[in-house]
């Protein structure tokens, strides 16, 4: 099929697709937790900041970007510095998407597969469970995380062996609907069987004494991880994206159901956990042994239990399709490889450097790689704070003053007003506080 004309056939497609990329393991595992840990409301609100004044505007570039290029993330910024005469060395950022993409890949579908064996545990609960000891016994399992590793990793190679129109839309057209309603049916249990008003307390009244600059450091970090921005998967998508199409109302409309879902999350599962008293801030373990341990008690926990899985297992599912398409995109775009055997290559290597993940939770658990952390802590730190911010920072810095404003100002449409809106975030205050929260970290 010819790239140029390779566009989505639904006028919702990009916007089900780009939410399905956003909204993931980020927002239904991540939030929760990191809200939890960082004090509850002060880290919510320093949370939405980040996606309205840093997310927002290099949402809108990549997607900018990736539609009147109309290629992978390499060969869109390759076609980008072309046409405005820049240097072709501005194409690291798409190299660095790609690479980022295998990197989330390989753990993400550790933590997924960890997911889709929950749902089998959940609904098979009967009465009380010491849930500690279950998540104990299932991560001291290298061939039980093998095993839900490699199912989830292969159901996103096929997606995307099958191909952009016959596999990622007509899986997002499925997966998202049934995502929203799960999330509805979760709020409402947690109405009915938590403590509301108290997980209302908790997620939005800040109080600022909990926050340190740590908070911002983690709160952006997840603004960038949950938007899937930084390593060219919207990019990749807003390939796809049809002319007609405008690109501040999508953008604004993904970022918006990306919000709601961690909205939603928290109060799916804050109201439950102060119901039961347990305490908001026990970490990554929040959904997986806290909650767990309130399925087991809650009326029809199991069949609850087993939809909340089923639920993150989706959202994950929807995620992980974007990591594997923009590396899948360029290898048979140049027609390097077929795309199904693109597709089963690459997840392949992604699969392979997973298995560090997966024993790090066992066999390798008291190996470290980057600092004091094991293999999972690594990935994901190489990740989420250096491979996502430097290409998030990249991006502004290029749309923002490299690329031709008059060729910007074209793929935007809309007002002057909107445009320079635009272009005062994305030139001085999304690289600058990006700049500054990444280096930070350092000191
Ligand atoms: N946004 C996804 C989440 O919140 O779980 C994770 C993700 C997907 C990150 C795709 C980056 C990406 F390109």
């Amino acid at each position: 099929m010819n790239r140029e004309t390779l566009t989505w056939v639904g006028k919702w497609t990009f916007i089900l697709a780009a939410a399905g990329s956003a909204v993931g393991l980020g927002n239904i595992w991540g939030f929760p937790y990191k809200a939890g840990t960082n004090g509850g409301g002060a880290f919510v609100l320093i949370y939405l900041g980040c996606i309205l004044i840093i997310g927002l505007p290099i949402m809108i570039s990549e997607i900018m970007l990736g539609k009147r290029y109309r290629g992978s993330p390499v060969s869109t910024m390759k076609a980008a510095a072309m046409e405005s005469n820049n240097s072709s060395s501005w194409q690291a950022i798409g190299w660095g998407g790609l690479i980022a993409g295998i990197v989330i890949l390989s753990f993400y579908s550790v933590l997924a597969g960890i997911c889709l064996n929950y749902i089998f545990i959940s609904l098979g609960l009967e009465g009380e469970i010491d849930s500690l000891a279950k998540f104990q016994e299932v991560t001291s399992s290298p061939l039980q995380l093998l095993f839900w590793h490699s199912v989830f990793i292969v159901i996103t190679a096929w997606i995307i062996a099958a191909g952009v129109i016959s596999g990622i839309e007509r899986m997002v057209k499925l997966l998202m609907p049934m995502l929203f309603i799960l999330m509805i049916v979760m709020v409402i249990n947690a109405f009915i069987n938590g403590n509301f008003s108290q997980a209302l307390n908790f997620l939005f009244t800040p109080d600022f004494s909990a926050v340190t600059a740590n908070t911002f450091l983690s709160a952006m970090g997840q603004a960038f991880f949950s938007l899937s921005l930084g390593m060219g998967a919207i990019m990749c998508y807003g390939a796809y994206m049809s002319a007609d199409q405008d690109i501040y109302e999508s953008s604004g409309i993904v970022a918006g159901l990306d919000t709601l879902i961690a909205m939603l999350a928290g109060l799916a599962i804050f109201p439950i956990i102060f119901a039961y008293g347990v305490e908001p801030n026990s970490g990554p373990g929040l959904v997986f042994i806290s909650l767990l341990s309130i399925f087991a008690d809650l009326p029809l926990g199991n069949l609850v239990g087993g939809l909340f899985f089923l639920l993150l297992s989706i959202a994950a599912l929807s995620s992980s399709i974007s990591l594997l398409e923009p590396s899948v995109a360029y290898l048979s775009e140049k027609n390097i490889l077929a795309r199904p055997i693109a597709s089963s290559l690459l997840s392949g290597v992604a699969w392979f450097i997973g298995l560090g993940s997966l024993l790090s939770f066992n066999v390798w658990s008291e190996l470290t790689f980057i600092g004091s952390r094991n293999f999972l802590d690594s990935m994901d730190l190489l990740a989420n704070q250096f491979l996502l911010p430097l290409g998030g920072l990249f991006v502004a810095i290029y749309a923002g003053w490299r690329l031709n404003p008059a060729i910007a100002k074209s793929e935007l449409g809309g007002s002057d007003f909107l445009f320079k809106l635009w272009q005062f975030f994305i030139r001085f205050v999304s690289p600058v506080l990006v700049f500054a929260v990444f280096v930070f970290q350092f000191v």
